[in-house]
């Protein structure tokens, strides 16, 4: 039988600087879903790429002494560096400066212009730069940019526009059929009320102020305004209009979009509308998640608050890293990135609770049993059965929120797994059974504390791949036989052996050096 598909997508990021942390989690948040399909037996596709086109990119290439194509390529060697540093299994790279997304973007506008979706006016509005968007007086939030809170500019020009209007009905009837398309609920009822239920506008395609952009067919002075370009990346990447669509067949429509609470607008409203304009079948689910959100506010250069993902792998690796982003990340509000924060996590969650338990469990089992994790069990006490309980409730915990895309809740459930096995060890005392040489007690404690360490392996792959897998290497345990099919069975085999000198997963941290560590590196 065909595996299942999985299609998911990152936004395309603009190029406009280095990636800090907000983007980097983003990413790993995508990558960490389509790990957990792949673990489930999907065949997952992951899409993520850049936003080249516009204004913003114009300046900050003129700023930097090269031509916009230049700054861009430059732009997208760094990122893929940085994806392929932070091991994110993306399956392709989408540029909208790619040949192949040119060509299939002037082809849906030209069927757009058939189908009399478009006309040509002209436009006045508040214009904010760095967001490259237009708005109405009413939108401004005193007299700034609703969504950044910077200087708009009153700006005139002639430009082509997309007939929203015309879709609203069929919109406004797509969401009560779907309550469900975008989550969480909060950010559906945002676009409602301040977009939605007010009416929709139509919306500005095009630009002459600007030149670096797609041109618009048969009216080259025109280029594309940015969100027409860019939302389509996730049809063209698949080649969409182009003589090879088989991914496209295979793919669409996606099962998620992960998006920032900030484009939910784009991706709630537009791309529906242009997905039904083109007759296509619809994404299954929009996810708008929140941000990242330092003491003093959002993270940004001028104030000196920004984290680069680098500065976290290079000194705390890069399981770590992406451990403390998806931990830290509620599924509906904005969460705050402390240095303190992360160095306590990285203590108490990873360096004792995981860490300590793997060591433990290792360092007993090659004292007591040579190095081999019995298997003949005789024994079955009461700890057993509620450690066994516990592994099958948060089995179905961690299911249930994993596939409605709570990341920092599946690890909660799994925490709470770990936890349960640690006070295990207490309960059942091997150090007391050793001195009692009672090896059938002692037998069965260390075949659970295996057990169960296989088990968090698996169900810790999608968010730490690295570590998942270090700890079934030290247990001796092949790859293969902890699958996720094997989750809720025992599963190791006879004559399995541990390591004999168990390294520790997680070296303890020093609270003070670490977090001022941290601190300086966001005033460079
Ligand atoms: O909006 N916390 O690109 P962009 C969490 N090109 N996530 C954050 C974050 C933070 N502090 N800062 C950024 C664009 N992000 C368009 C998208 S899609 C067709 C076009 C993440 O570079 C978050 O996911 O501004 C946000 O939506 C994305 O980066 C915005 O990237
Ligand atoms: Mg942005």
């Amino acid at each position: 039988m065909d595996k299942k598909k999985f299609y998911i997508t990152t936004p395309i990021y603009y190029p406009s600087g280095k990636f800090h942390i907000g983007t980097a989690y983003c990413t790993c948040l995508t990558d960490c879903i389509k790990r957990y399909k792949t673990l489930r037996g999907y065949d997952a596709y992951m899409l993520t790429g850049l936003d080249e086109h516009g204004q913003k990119i114009q300046t900050v290439a003129e700023k930097n002494g090269l031509t916009p194509q230049e700054y861009v390529d430059k732009m997208a060697e760094d990122s893929k560096a940085l994806w392929k540093r932070m091991d994110i299994g993306f399956d392709d790279f989408i540029r909208t400066t790619d040949e192949r997304h040119i060509k299939s973007v002037q082809k849906i506008v030209e069927k757009f212009l058939e189908q009399g979706d478009i006309y040509k006016g002209e436009y006045e509005g508040w214009y904010c730069m760095p967001c490259e968007n237009y708005f109405t007086e009413t939108q401004l939030v005193d007299g700034k940019c609703p969504d950044c809170g910077r200087e708009v500019k009153k700006m005139k020009e002639e430009s082509y526009f997309f007939n929203m209007k015309k879709y609203e009905g069929w919109l406004k009837e797509f969401y009560s059929e779907n309550p469900e398309f975008i989550v969480p609920e909060s950010r559906k009822n945002e676009i409602f009320k301040n977009f939605i239920d007010p009416g929709l506008e139509d919306l500005c395609i095009s630009r002459c102020t600007f030149d670096w952009g797609i041109k618009f067919p048969n009216d080259p002075k025109h280029v594309l305004y940015v969100w027409l370009d860019a939302l389509t990346n996730y049809i063209t990447a698949l080649g969409y209009g182009s003589d090879d669509d088989s991914l496209f067949k295979k793919y669409w429509p996606a099962d998620l979009h992960v998006v920032g609470k900030e484009i939910i607008r784009f991706h709630g409203i537009y791309w529906p509308i242009f997905l039904h304009a083109l007759g296509l079948e619809l994404p299954k689910k929009l996810y708008a998640h929140s941000w990242i959100v330092m003491k003093d506010g959002k993270m940004s250069k001028s104030v000196g608050n920004v984290v680069y993902p680098e500065v976290l792998i290079n000194r705390y690796g890069l399981d770590a890293t992406k451990y403390y982003l998806l931990r830290l990340m509620s599924f509906a509000q904005d969460s705050m990135f402390t240095p303190e924060d992360f160095v306590e996590r990285f203590n108490a969650d990873l360096a004792n609770d995981l860490g300590n338990l793997l060591n433990r469990t290792i360092g007993m089992i090659n004292k007591y049993f040579d190095g081999e994790i019995p298997t003949d069990i005789k024994e079955h006490t009461e700890f057993d059965e509620d450690l066994e309980k516990c592994a099958k409730e948060t089995i179905e915990k961690y299911i249930e929120d994993m596939d409605s895309y709570h990341v920092s809740n599946g690890i909660q459930d799994l925490w709470k797994y770990i936890a349960r096995t640690n006070k295990y060890i207490d309960e059942t005392a091997p150090w007391v059974l050793a001195k009692e040489e009672n090896k059938d007690k002692l037998k069965n404690v260390m075949n659970h504390l295996a057990e169960s360490l296989r088990r968090i392996s698996i169900m810790s792959r999608p968010f730490i791949p690295g570590t998942s897998l270090e700890i079934i290497k030290q247990l001796g345990i092949d790859e293969k036989d902890a699958t996720w099919d094997t989750v809720e069975i025992n599963n190791i085999k006879p004559c399995t052996k541990v390591v004999s000198q168990g390294k520790p997963l997680f070296v303890r941290l020093d609270k003070e050096v670490e977090t001022e560590y941290i601190r300086e590196s966001m005033k460079k």
